[in-house]
């Protein structure tokens, strides 16, 4: 049976999560039967990654993953050094929280992620042939795939698997996955959540399309070209995910963002913007301009990819300054903390959070 878009739209909030999410302040208005007039199209869902050790001790962190999500990622609990720390046992402790926490908000999830080259145990060293590659891969996304049916409608299947500089003819990231079994891994790890997960959206996620140096168009046409053989040998899959970890002091490609866009919806795919945030290490240090430079960066950004086409969802990697990836692999120099997200750390929105808005309900302003 051929899957709908309904099916295949596991990542849009129902209307019921619509109305319960605490998201419901910046979606009033817009809900479809909610008796407002111009509610015409509905704001693109919005979310974020969720890191476990402050989900745990940060009620507030909680709080504004309930007040501002339509979608949650587990931020680090679905990587294999979390899932898979002692190799013959899986656990789940940290994703099934998160998990249940979604559930228990009403909010949708993406699955980050079923096959990486880093965040791996110190046992996947071992892997030492072809054949226990595959039977580690195919076992382990089978696992985490069918423990989480209907509860994930979207994975990030394959991530980061293009090379930084892609070369003609080694377009793939030099990983375990890629060194044992080839440019194959990617279809393997497709195919078997496709099986395991048939009505799972699958997604390829990786980082750096928007780059206005050459290698932005050489990994754009990478990620083109390997759609294009999955499309042929007939392997589901869905959509890409655009991570967008912008650098503040950088000019962006968007025009060669947009042919790209094009191109994939010419494809039949969909995108996502999975872990948006502003590494502003090169930024000016005044508070108040590296936020308006931030969001600058993220509107003209969005802007341009609204303007080709629309997203799935609009997902930034973290919430609040409080917490960051940037501020520990991105450090300024000046030593004044990171602010890469919509809120600061003290849960106060930032003009980032303004502009998130207002793109997500198509009332930016056209330039
Ligand atoms: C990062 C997390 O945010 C950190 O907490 C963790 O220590 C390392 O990984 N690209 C990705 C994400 O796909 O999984 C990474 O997340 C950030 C870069």
């Amino acid at each position: 049976m051929r899957e709908t878009e309904a099916d295949r739209n596991g990542a849009m909030p129902t209307r019921r999560e619509l109305l319960r999410g605490g998201a419901a302040s910046v979606l009033a208005g817009a809900v479809p039967g909610s008796g407002s007039a111009q509610a015409a199209a509905q704001p693109i869902p919005f979310g974020s990654a969720a890191e476990i050790g402050a989900f745990r001790e940060d009620a507030r962190y909680r709080e504004a993953l309930k007040r501002y999500c339509d979608v949650i990622v587990p931020m680090n609990d679905l990587k294999w050094q979390a899932l898979r720390h002692d190799r013959p046992r899986f656990d789940f402790s940290g994703a099934d929280e998160i998990v249940a926490f979604a559930a228990a908000n009403g909010k949708a999830l993406r699955g980050h992620t079923l096959l990486w080259g880093e965040a791996l145990p110190p046992w996947a060293k071992e892997i030492a042939s072809r054949a226990e590659a595959e039977r580690e891969l195919v076992n382990h996304i089978e696992i985490v795939v069918d423990r989480y049916k209907g509860r994930i409608a979207t994975w990030d299947v394959v991530n980061e698997v293009i090379k930084f500089e892609p070369e003609p003819g080694a377009p793939y990231r030099d990983t375990i996955w890629q060194r044992l079994l080839g440019p194959e891994h990617i279809e393997i790890a497709f195919r078997t959540a496709a099986r395991v997960d048939p009505k799972a959206r699958l997604v390829l996620n990786d980082f750096l399309f928007e780059e206005a140096a050459p290698a932005g168009a050489a990994r754009r046409k990478v990620a083109l070209d390997t759609f294009r053989r999955l499309k042929d040998k007939g392997i589901p899959v869905h959509g890409l995910g655009i991570q967008a970890h912008l650098y503040g002091e950088k000019e962006l490609d968007l025009d060669g963002l947009q042919h790209f866009l094009r191109d994939l919806d010419a494809l039949g795919l969909d995108v996502e913007i999975t872990e948006l945030d502003v590494i502003d290490w090169k930024l000016p240090a005044d508070p108040a301009r590296r936020d308006k430079l931030a969001a600058d960066r993220v509107s003209g950004f969005l802007g341009a990819v609204v303007a080709a086409k629309q997203p799935k969802a609009i997902v930034t990697w973290g919430l609040t300054d409080r917490y960051s990836w940037v501020q520990d692999v991105f450090p300024r120099g000046d030593g004044a903390r990171a602010r890469p997200l919509p809120l600061d750390a003290d849960y106060r929105q930032k003009p980032m959070m303004a502009v998130l808005e207002r793109t997500r309900r198509g009332t930016a302003a056209r330039k």
